[in-house]
């Protein structure tokens, strides 16, 4: 009786820890969970591809660093008065100055 109790724990751990195997390796790749967090919850990903996955209606984000320093991207995020192409992306007003810093940070640290 407790032989089968052990045998049947070992199982239910044993296909925890495969599950969390595929999960983690079939999401990109996270340089900074947090910020790759914001990624995601914020949805940046519908329009811009980022380390090979996203949309593509505006452009890839992996190589951004090598256009815009870390301020620019901050900038850009609560105001991008910019290009007409711009206008299609939310302004993200309501976003704290320590997550608009992890976004741009991590964005800027791709190239
Ligand atoms: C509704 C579509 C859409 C969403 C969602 C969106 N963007 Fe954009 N973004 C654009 C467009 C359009 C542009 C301007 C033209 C382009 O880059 O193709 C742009 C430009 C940018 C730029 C400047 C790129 C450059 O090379 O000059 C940055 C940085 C950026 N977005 C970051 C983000 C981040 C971070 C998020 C999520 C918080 C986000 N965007 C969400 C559409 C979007």
């Amino acid at each position: 009786m407790k032989h089968s109790l052990t045998v049947c724990i070992l199982l239910i751990v044993g296909s925890a820890l495969t599950f969390a195997a595929l999960v983690s390796a079939s999401s990109p790749p996270a340089a900074d969970g947090s910020a790759i967090q914001l990624v995601e919850a914020l949805g940046c990903r519908g329009c811009h591809r980022i380390l090979g996955y996203g949309g593509s209606t505006a452009t890839d984000l992996t190589e951004v660093g090598t256009r815009l320093t870390t301020a620019e991207i901050a900038k850009f995020l609560v105001a991008h008065p910019g290009s007409d192409a711009s206008r299609s992306m939310l302004t993200y007003t309501t976003l704290s100055a320590e997550e608009i810093d992890k976004l741009s940070n991590y964005l800027y640290n791709l190239r």
